[in-house]
Formats: C-alpha cells, structure tokens, sequence
C-alpha cells in the first residue's frame, strides 16, 4: 500500500461516514412526523442487546416527540427514498404538516410508532437513556423490533447484504454503496491456507 499525502487543516469538519435514517414520531395530536438523523451509531449493553445511539440537535419537532414519548422508528434510506429524506430534512414540522409529497406509513409491529412503508429495513425503538451536550441530545435506544427486507435471509447477525438494502451513506453529500468485498477473515488469510 502506497503512503497517502496528507494535509492538516482547520478541525471545522466533522465528516464521519454515516448512515442515513429517517425517524418517525408521534406527533401531540397524533400525528406523525418524520426527519432524516444521520449521526446513528450502535452500542451495546451487558447481556441486553444492541442500542442504537442517535444524536439530535437544536429543538426539532422529532426531538421534542422522543423526548416527550420515548418512542421512535428508525427507517434505512435507500437510495430510492432520496426524494423523501431531502424533502423530510428541508421542511420543518413546525412549518406545517410533511404531506406536500406522497408516501406510506404504517404502523410498528411491536410499538405504536409511525414506519415508512418503502424502507427495507426499519428498527423500533424505546429510549432507555439520554445524554446532552450542549445543544445536543444523544438517545440511548432499545431495539425492541426489526423489521427487515424479506429478500435477506442472514445465516448470522454478520451476514447482512447492504447491496440488497442499497442503502444511502451521506457525509454531508449523498453517496451510494458499490459491491460487497467480503467478511471478516477473508482478507488476512487470502489464499486461504
Ligand atoms: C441528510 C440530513 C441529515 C440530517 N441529520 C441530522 C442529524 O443527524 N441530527 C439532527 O439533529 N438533525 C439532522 N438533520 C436535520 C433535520 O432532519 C431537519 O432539521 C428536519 O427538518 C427536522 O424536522 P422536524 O422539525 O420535523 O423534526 C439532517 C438533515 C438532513 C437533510
């Protein structure tokens, strides 16, 4: 491998490689409201599962309904759905109701909880934690469902094809995957012996 040639710059970037998820909540009035999060991380707890760990600033509507409910659905963007999270991201539910464009919604399988219809891959989530930092809240979330695309029959929690999902990974700009490389040990060991 060729040594790359870096340059140190200004620390103003935050650019981390993230995955693009729309999160659905209750409104008030029982409504729904969905806003496109990308800083969504994972961690996991002694013995109790994965948490999905999901950062919102600033006094958003979808904000205030976690923090009202603890309640939320965490829809994969597929690159087909980029219509949908740039007009989501781009109008504020304190502007009026996101139905300028059509789209389906359903109700979560295990919690009451607004899901998108054409995501292929949807958690459902109950915050058991929550950490702020200034303007930011960071949401600790239980997985209590999975819904997942029926063309994915995993053999393990490793083997899931991200082409199948085709998910949209956005660094402050929209990007889409390529191919599938591998899994873990197919690269130290490439001869196989
Ligand atoms: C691509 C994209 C990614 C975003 N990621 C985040 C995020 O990680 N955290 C956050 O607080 N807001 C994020 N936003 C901003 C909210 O989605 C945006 O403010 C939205 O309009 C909020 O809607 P609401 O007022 O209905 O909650 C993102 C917006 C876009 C377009």
């Amino acid at each position: 491998m060729e040594k790359c040639n870096r340059k140190s710059v200004n620390p103003i970037y935050s650019m981390c490689v993230q995955p693009s998820f729309i999160i659905g909540t209750n409104n008030e009035d029982g409504t729904d409201n969905f806003a496109p999060i990308t800083w969504v991380s994972a961690t996991q707890e002694e013995s109790e599962g994965y948490l999905l760990v999901i950062s919102m600033f600033g006094t958003k509507r979808t904000k205030q309904n976690v923090i009202r409910t603890g309640l939320l659905s965490v829809n994969l963007v597929s690159t087909e759905m980029l219509p949908l999270m740039d007009y989501f991201g781009t109008k504020h539910a304190i502007d009026g109701r996101k139905n300028d464009i059509e789209y389906g919604v359903s109700r979560g399988e295990i919690l009451d909880i607004p899901t998108l219809d054409a995501s292929r891959w949807v958690y459902e989530c109950e915050v058991v934690r929550s950490v702020e930092t200034g303007d930011s809240a960071t949401f600790f979330c239980k997985i209590r469902n999975i819904q997942m695309d029926e063309r994915l029959s995993p053999k393990d929690i490793f083997d899931i094809d991200l082409t199948v999902l085709d998910p949209v990974v956005y660094s402050g700009r929209y990007h889409s995957l390529d191919k599938m490389l591998g899994g873990i040990g197919d690269f130290c060991n490439p001869d196989g012996k």
